[in-house]
């Protein structure tokens, strides 16, 4: 119990001192499976094949290929998204954005 804590102390002491460091990915693939699972897969195709539900967004796995993934954390903290227009507006917490990211990058 007690390692636990301080390993996790250490992890958070890092993120936050050394902001835009380029860190290793500490988000869950699963979790970010989960969210966009439940947010975006209406209209995203979260797979490895097949079209989009909505044709007009793009499928998951082709993001690696138009920008890094990485660069999504802003937008995605800000509220994503500007061009985004039939797209609801959404607003998730760090945690949440680095376990989404985590996730895409699996996909790559
Ligand atoms: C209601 C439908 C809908 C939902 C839900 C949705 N999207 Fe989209 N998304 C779109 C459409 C449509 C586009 C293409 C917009 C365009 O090209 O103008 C898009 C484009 C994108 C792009 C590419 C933007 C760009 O500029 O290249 C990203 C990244 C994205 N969506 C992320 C997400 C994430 C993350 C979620 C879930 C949290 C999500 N979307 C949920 C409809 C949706």
């Amino acid at each position: 119990m007690k390692t636990f804590h301080t390993g996790r102390a250490a992890i958070l002491l890092l993120v936050v001192c050394v902001p835009g460091a380029a860190q290793p990915a500490q988000g869950s693939i699963q979790q970010g499976l989960a969210i966009a699972r439940t947010h975006c897969a209406r209209c995203h195709s979260i797979d490895a094949s097949g079209p989009s539900p909505l044709p007009l967004a793009p499928p998951f796995r082709d993001l690696h290929k138009l920008y890094p993934v990485e660069s999504l954390e802003e937008a995605l903290a800000e509220g994503i998204m500007t061009g985004h227009s039939e797209m609801p507006q959404f607003r998730f917490e760090p945690e949440e954005i680095e376990n989404l990211i985590t996730w895409l990058k699996s996909l790559e």
